[in-house]
């Protein structure tokens, strides 16, 4: 990497931020960074717009630390600020396509006569996916969402780690997502490192350019 990129500031976040194995256990996000994070996440870009997921955010101490135990002890779970768990919708109900497309009309100001292009469209399409591949297809969409966390997380100096490390039926018992037709697909749990936490230290291993891109 040229010093020039690596002295770029957005660069240097991308390398100052590390999937966090030991967080402080005394520092906590204050609402205002809060606030920022999870407008950043809220801002992430979806196939078609639809966000079909939903977030939560665990500052409770009991529910964290039944989520640790269903993630495989994992300490990140109760050490950080807040958990966030993301949820795909298991089915994509005709309704959800509805609520966008009355959020889309109310938002820019039009009527749903207007959408109804659209509403043809999305309703043939998604609704044409196997519940499978709808959910497969939801829990992509929270990755994207994901990956928008912990590019914020870092340009403002805030910690993260993601995690697959969970046992998803558990954390649908232990959040209720079952009844609500949600089913976790990853988890992050963001606060601040603790100057304990070797890993801070270790050079990041990637793919080097030409082994990661074909440029044509
Ligand atoms: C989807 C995903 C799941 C991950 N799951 C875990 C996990 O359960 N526990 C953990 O400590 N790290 C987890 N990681 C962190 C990765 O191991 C880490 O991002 C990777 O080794 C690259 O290191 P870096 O993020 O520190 O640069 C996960 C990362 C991603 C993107």
């Amino acid at each position: 990497m040229n010093l020039e990129v690596k002295n770029e500031n957005y660069i240097e976040d991308l390398y100052w931020r590390y999937a966090t194995k030991k967080f402080d256990k005394e520092r906590q996000l204050s609402e205002e960074d809060l606030e920022k994070l999870l407008e950043s996440v809220r801002l992430s870009a979806s196939s078609y717009g639809l966000q079909p997921y939903e977030i939560f955010v665990i500052k409770d101490g009991k529910t964290r630390e039944k989520l640790r135990e269903a993630a495989w002890n994992q300490p990140q779970l109760t050490d950080s600020s807040h958990v966030l768990v993301f949820a795909n919708f298991k089915k994509i109900e005709e309704s959800d396509i509805d609520a966008y497309l009355d959020n889309i009309a109310r938002t820019r100001n039009t009527t749903r006569e207007k959408l109804k292009g659209m509403e043809e469209m999305l309703k043939n399409t998604i609704l044409s996916f196997s519940e499978e591949e709808q959910r497969i297809w939801g829990a992509k969409q929270t990755y994207i969402a994901l990956g928008n966390l912990l590019s914020a997380a870092a340009s403002f100096k805030i910690d993260a780690c993601p995690m697959e490390g969970f046992d998803k039926d558990e954390f649908g018992g232990i959040l209720g997502l079952k009844e609500k037709n949600l089913m976790s697909s990853v988890i992050a749990t963001v606060g601040y490192r603790s100057e304990e936490d070797r890993v801070q230290h270790l050079e990041k291993v990637r793919k080097s350019k030409s082994e990661l891109y074909t440029i044509l």
